[in-house]
């Protein structure tokens, strides 16, 4: 074979690979998301295939939805079908409700429809970076409408105390850390345990006196090369990427999200859910 024909062979090899991993990126991967699952017992947490936990209580963490031009209608509705089929006792959300475009894609009244079916149980939420992040196409205003429009409960620098059966579990919402300071409350020395959201994990270094602390924020990197960093790495998101992390006595998890905001495509870094069962 002459060197002329090996290089149109290459680039033929070439131009092939890159049209599949795009479109499995864009049309299979970005459209998937996987229940990610932690038990904590005895002070205790790992991540497990399948709980071995008969009882618990169980809580589903949910981030990064990134409402707009790449989450709306079908996959949207399908996203949340998947949240709320898990059925848990409580519902957590961390932050990066707003996405690109927004409003062209999504009302506000939508909003509230969609998250009704979740009341049936306690949910709180928290804000991300993208509830503040300035951009052309969405005011702040309409941004606070959008976040006020979920109805969760909003938890800024403040905690809610949960009882389970004779337990007490804090669940502290934190302000994301960009364009404010997040402050930690006051909490009571008779809680059992402290759960902590706050939407970027690197301030998990920052804590004292806390349990668990659950962030997104960082998409799992979006868009990953296996041995290379991730491609997506924001500020605040650069320390913890992904999965668990355990340090003096405390646990870091982070999301992958669930959306996507500018680009529409993952590559090995599906989006996420977690699931965390805690008995005492
Ligand atoms: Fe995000």
């Amino acid at each position: 074979m002459r060197g002329i024909e090996i290089f149109w062979l290459c680039l033929g090899i070439i131009v092939f690979i890159g049209i599949l991993v795009y479109l499995y990126g864009y049309i299979f991967e970005v459209r998937m998301t996987r229940l990610i699952k932690y038990e904590y017992h005895d002070k205790t947490i790992k991540k497990v295939k399948e709980t071995s936990l008969k009882e618990g209580l169980k809580i589903i963490f949910f981030s990064d939805l990134h409402l707009g031009k790449n989450l709306h209608g079908k996959q949207l509705k399908k996203k949340l079908a998947f949240i709320l089929k898990q059925n848990a006792d409580i519902y957590l959300f961390g932050g990066d409700l707003i996405g690109y475009r927004l409003t062209d894609y999504v009302k506000s009244t939508e909003i509230i429809d969609r998250f009704n079916d979740f009341l049936t149980v306690p949910c709180y939420k928290i804000k991300g970076n993208h509830e503040y992040k300035k951009e052309e196409h969405t005011s702040q205003e309409t941004k606070d409408l959008y976040f006020a429009a979920m109805p969760f409960k909003p938890l800024v620098n403040e905690k809610e105390i949960i009882e389970y059966k004779d337990k007490k579990i804090a669940i502290i919402g934190l302000q994301e850390g960009q364009y404010h300071k997040p402050e930690m409350p006051k909490i009571d020395e008779d809680v059992d345990l402290k759960i902590v959201m706050i939407h970027q994990g690197d301030y998990f270094d920052t804590f004292n006196d806390v349990d668990i602390v659950l962030s997104g924020h960082t998409h799992g990197g979006q868009i990953r090369i296996p041995f290379l960093p991730p491609i997506y790495s924001p500020k605040h998101g650069k320390k913890y990427n992904r999965g668990l992390f355990i340090k003096d006595n405390k646990a870091l998890i982070v999301s992958k999200g669930v959306g996507c905001n500018m680009f529409k495509f993952r590559f090995l870094a599906s989006s996420d859910i977690i699931e965390l069962k805690i008995t005492f």
